[in-house]
């Protein structure tokens, strides 16, 4: 192609960013929730450099540092510290590490904050990891630190060809194979390119060899006849697949541009090319909580559990951290605190903080995430040919199937059939458990139809009911089509905690550009150590 003439500078001006955002608001739906999400995160003030540990062996020697909170990014920072001989105390509330990376298993008990208790009946083998379940390539903190602590991990699969889609808009509100609206989309529109390339409608951009190299181009992309028309494409799928002696492939005809416009599948189908999202991505196997507990047993007893945080305070020196143990209240001193606490949770926490960061705390609010898990059969591997990956329901209040990447091929497992957020769309109007866990059901039968019942055993977790959260991660709690436009995060309060207030440093995802992210955490927690490093350091 001819080099562009009329475009401006490279990178998205702010004009067209706006404008991109707008589209994205727009167009409505769990996976514009997740994929505006991020970039939102990337568009104000990007320090776009993996942070890199520079504390020398020994350099702690004699410093007193206090963590609170025994997530990533507390379990990252008491873990670099303490190998440079910082001496750590984690103040943890709960009995576990982790925070919200947790792995619910048989006999995990959920409880909210409304009184709602549940506990898993699941095999012991089966597991729902209810915060992050996957891990980008990209993300080369956290996967160095499971090669550092052997962790061992598989794939995850996160999309997969053979999921499905389904809408009441098109097709007679029967699922169609991912394959199928991929590969017919590529079809479709290459042979309309095809079309105004031949027109000569394009000649004002293609030079003559160009214009040749694009057809050849499209025939390949799109699987295009000869004469540049698309008549289906073995891509899609077959209506069954060659076999032997006299048994032929038989294609699928092709699906139909205009239904698959009314489909609208579009941000679904390129789910898997946000850039977070793109294989090969990884799980620790056996559950994600592998993760923390490989850095809890490196840290021994610098971990306190069941001590819940109940006051942050200055000293002259340093910092005074009051806590909870039982019905003990105890105390800490030390030179540094490093606050890795949802900001949700340091909202009812009597504090010294200054002003500033006094009012970042009031005005940052958490989105309530929430999955919900079902064991169940292996009907999806047995008769649908799915392993791994996401389904999705089109305008329904559970609109996301996901599909177990763990011990494929055995039994039973957890199939996720509902994880979006709390407060968004229709699903935020569904006043009971059961009737979300109807929703979830209904999602299940909706692309297996017959197969719903066959899930049992539900265990629901929202993550703006779990004490200790109170959230998922930074965000408007009640996500209007729109709110995804909103950087007043990272404009406002995001500032505020990149900065130490006196000698309480702040961590945890909220404070990075990866936001709901295990990577934003652990880079968060890293930056944090070497300025306390550094300060030691010039002391
Ligand atoms: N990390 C979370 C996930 O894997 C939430 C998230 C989704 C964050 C999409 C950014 C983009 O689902």
């Amino acid at each position: 192609m001819n080099p562009p003439k009329t475009r401006g500078r490279p990178g998205m001006t702010s004009a067209t960013r706006r404008e991109f955002l707008k589209r994205v608001g727009d167009a409505g739906g769990f996976a514009a929730v997740f994929s505006t999400m991020h970039t939102l995160g990337l568009v104000s003030a990007p320090e776009a450099h993996a942070e890199e540990i520079k504390l020398p062996p020994h350099s702690g020697k004699g410093v007193k540092v206090v963590i609170l909170g025994c997530g990533i990014a507390g379990l990252v920072s008491a873990y670099e510290l303490g190998k440079a001989g910082y001496s750590c105390t984690v103040l943890e509330a709960r009995g576990r590490p982790g925070g919200r990376n947790w792995t619910v298993r048989g006999g995990t008990k959920i409880e909210f904050i409304d009184g709602n208790v549940q506990t898993s009946e699941w095999g012991v083998e089966n597991y729902l990891n209810a915060g992050p379940a996957r891990l980008p390539s990209i993300h080369k903190t956290i996967l160095g630190y499971c090669r550092e602590l052997g962790v061992p991990l598989e794939v995850e699969v996160n999309t997969s060809r053979s999921t499905l889609l389904v809408t009441d808009k098109a097709f007679d509100g029967k699922p169609i194979e991912q394959r199928q609206a991929i590969n017919d989309t590529r079809g479709h529109v290459s042979e309309l390119l095809a079309k105004c390339i031949n027109q000569h409608a394009l000649d004002q951009d293609l030079s003559k060899e160009d214009h040749d190299r694009m057809l050849e181009f499209l025939r390949i992309y799109g699987d295009l006849k000869p004469d540049y028309s698309f008549q289906g494409s073995a891509r899609s799928g077959a209506v069954h697949i060659g076999g032997a002696g006299p048994v032929v492939q038989e294609l699928r005809p092709p699906l139909d541009m205009h239904a698959l416009l009314d489909a609208n599948f579009w941000r679904n189908v390129m789910f898997e090319e946000m850039l977070d999202m793109q294989a090969t991505m990884f799980q620790p196997v056996g559950g994600m909580d592998r993760i923390p507990h490989a850095f809890a047993k490196k840290l021994g007893s610098v971990v306190k559990y069941k001590s819940p945080v109940a006051e942050i305070r200055k000293t002259s020196a340093g910092v005074r951290v009051v806590y909870m143990h039982g019905t003990a209240k105890k105390q800490i001193e030390a030179d540094y605190c490093i606050c890795a606490l949802p900001i949700s949770i340091l909202q009812s926490i009597p504090n010294d903080f200054s002003p500033r960061i006094q009012a970042a705390i009031k005005n940052t609010t958490y989105m309530g995430a929430y999955k919900i898990g079902w064991e169940s059969k292996r009907f999806w591997e047995r008769d649908f040919n799915i392993y791994g990956g996401i389904s999705y329901v089109m305008n329904a209040p559970v609109g996301v199937v996901w599909y177990p990447s763990a011990r494929m091929m055995s039994e039973n497992g957890v199939l996720v059939a509902g994880y979006s957020i709390e407060g968004f769309g229709p699903f935020s109007e569904l006043t009971t458990v059961d009737a979300k866990l109807d929703a979830s059901r209904a999602a299940v039968e909706k692309l297996h139809p017959g197969y719903g019942s066959k899930l049992t055993k539900p265990i629901y977790v929202n993550w703006g009911k779990i004490p200790y959260n109170l959230g998922a991660w930074v965000g408007p709690p009640h996500p209007g089509p729109n709110a995804f436009m909103d950087n007043s995060y990272y404009e406002g309060p995001y500032k505020e905690f990149c900065r130490p207030d006196d000698r309480i440093y702040f961590a945890g995802d909220h404070c990075s550009h990866l936001g709901a992210w295990q990577e934003g955490a652990a880079l968060a927690a890293l930056r944090t150590v070497n300025m306390i490093g550094d300060r030691v350091r010039t002391a």
